[in-house]
């Protein structure tokens, strides 16, 4: 092998190592890393731009201690079964900051990018139906107001469907109560990303173009050869564009109405993820109903349906900026277990904090990595610093175990000095020589992909 080895987590982040990239099928098992997940699974952990994640309880002031925990256990790979465990695989992995990874890929799981076999072989051979029914993964903005739960909306409840998804679909262990309220919690305040074309009840606010005001007419007019039904009749504008029911509209059995608040990057659509956009929707509406559509009729809905789907700031940059506010958050939530000796929270905070550390020291490439030059101090201290940091963890979690709870708060209080200022400070050097710089970035995964390709012919 060349100086790029692809040990794990040399270059990428565990399994991350067996991506498919850019789309490219280079599948191939590397060197001594066994995973558990198929070859050529693509987790898209190297994306630059992550989907931004807005909560509502910080419209008006901070998100609370079980919002916190919620978050922490969503992306622990500890809360599920032992396939996902070995694999990396978080509800997040799936559930991007709460939106949906539309890149996620899995042979055997997946039909498409952006589609999951909930029901499939893989995590849980006991909750496999047999069949490869892969389902889109949904974004869980708003999902407060969506219920029921699941495409074909099998749970009323937000709880009873979490439940489901760590104890069946994912084989993991009984999550305590206390858990589930968090991660409910949690979900429940993932708010939908605000929409300045959306005024009161759902109606289009300011400036609007003639297109889209006629396709917000259209939306509502009673289809010709059913004047019972109407897209606003199921698409209810004034409750978040859904009416909580689930309906047969010809796509292969009862799914329930998604909503259509910020669907512009909701993509694939329909439960099993058969369409890429708008166009190829309003066709079928078209064609299934007999809507005797024009050209101008179309274009006018997807119009509209463009402005409803619409969300400020879509993504945003995964910088170390975005990274170190996230671990302040968890680590509000390890402040608080330490305190009350609480060992479960503390070694879920350790996992979730460490991994996140770990994969923020990949971002900074070490010596042995030919594909990025200059930099070699910077970025040694870079990962020095959050080396420090997973090793200070690691100390306040023994502490906490042997009940040294004072040593336990004096590391704790060497942690959050380190993240206030000098590891900032070092990454915020370091980071003309990161992974976080696009032309850094490309570089280093287009060597990646050579050796990827080399190897494959080899083989
Ligand atoms: C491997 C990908 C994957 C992982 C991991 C995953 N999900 Fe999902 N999630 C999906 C898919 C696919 C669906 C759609 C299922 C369906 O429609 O039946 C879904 C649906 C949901 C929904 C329903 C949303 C709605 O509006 O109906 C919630 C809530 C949810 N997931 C939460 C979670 C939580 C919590 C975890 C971790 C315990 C998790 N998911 C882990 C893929 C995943
Ligand atoms: C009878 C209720 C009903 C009517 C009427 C209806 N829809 Fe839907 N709509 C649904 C359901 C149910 C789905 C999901 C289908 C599936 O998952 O297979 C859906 C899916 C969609 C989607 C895809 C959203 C996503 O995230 O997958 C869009 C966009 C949409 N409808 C727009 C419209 C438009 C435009 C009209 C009018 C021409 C319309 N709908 C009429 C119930 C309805």
């Amino acid at each position: 092998m060349t100086s790029l080895h692809l040990r794990r987590g040399a270059l990428f982040s565990g399994l991350a190592v067996l991506v498919l990239l850019l789309g490219q099928a280079v599948a191939f098992p590397v060197d001594g890393d066994k995973t558990v997940l198929p070859v050529s699974t693509e987790l898209n952990e190297d994306a630059l731009d992550k989907p931004r994640e807005v909560f509502q309880s910080e419209r008006t002031g901070r998100k609370s201690y079980l919002v916190n925990l919620g978050d922490l256990a969503f992306n622990s790979p500890g809360l599920l079964g032992p396939v996902a465990r070995q694999g990396g695989v978080s509800c997040g992995t799936c559930h991007v900051n709460g939106a949906n990874n539309s890149k996620f890929f899995m042979p055997k799981m997946s039909s498409r990018p952006g589609t999951f076999d909930t029901t499939g072989p893989l995590f849980n051979p006991k909750a496999n139906n047999l069949a490869f029914d892969p389902v889109r993964i949904p974004s869980l903005r708003g999902a407060r107001y969506l219920a029921p739960y699941g495409a074909d909306g099998r749970f009323a409840s937000l709880r009873d469907f979490v439940h489901n998804v760590i104890t069946n679909e994912f084989a993991g262990p009984e999550p305590s109560p206390a858990t589930l309220d968090a991660i409910v919690a949690y979900i429940q305040d993932i708010d939908f990303l605000p929409n300045p074309s959306l005024g009161p009840a759902g109606r289009l606010a300011g400036k609007i173009s003639e297109a889209e005001r006629r396709g917000e007419a259209l939306f509502s007019k009673p289809f010709p050869h059913d004047p019972s039904l109407s897209c606003s009749g199921c698409h209810v504008p004034s409750s978040g564009f859904v009416d909580h029911q689930q309906h047969d509209i010809g796509s292969g059995g009862l799914f329930k109405t998604p909503t259509l608040r910020n669907a512009d990057f909701n993509a694939p659509y329909f439960h099993d993820g058969r369409f890429d956009d708008f166009n190829q929707v309003v066709d079928y509406f078209d064609r299934t109903f007999q809507l005797g559509l024009s050209t101008q009729d179309k274009g006018d809905l997807v119009a509209y349906l463009t402005a409803v789907g619409d969300g400020t700031q879509p993504y945003e940059r995964d910088g170390a900026g975005a990274t170190l506010k996230e671990i302040n958050d968890f680590s509000s939530v390890l402040a608080i277990a330490v305190t009350a000796g609480d060992k479960d929270t503390v070694a879920l905070a350790v996992d979730t904090i460490g991994r996140e550390l770990r994969e923020l020291t990949e971002q900074y490439p070490d010596r042995k990595n030919t594909s990025v030059s200059g930099g070699e101090e910077h970025r040694v201290l870079a990962r020095n610093s959050l080396k420090e940091l997973v090793l200070t963890l690691r100390r306040i979690e023994m502490a906490v175990g042997a009940g040294r709870t004072s040593d336990a708060t004096t590391e704790l209080r060497n942690f959050r000095y380190l993240m206030a200022a000098a590891v900032p400070a070092l990454l915020a050097s370091a980071e003309p020589w990161s992974l976080f710089n696009q032309d850094v970035h490309d570089q280093h995964y287009a060597a990646l992909r050579q050796v990827m390709q080399s190897k494959h012919v080899s083989h």
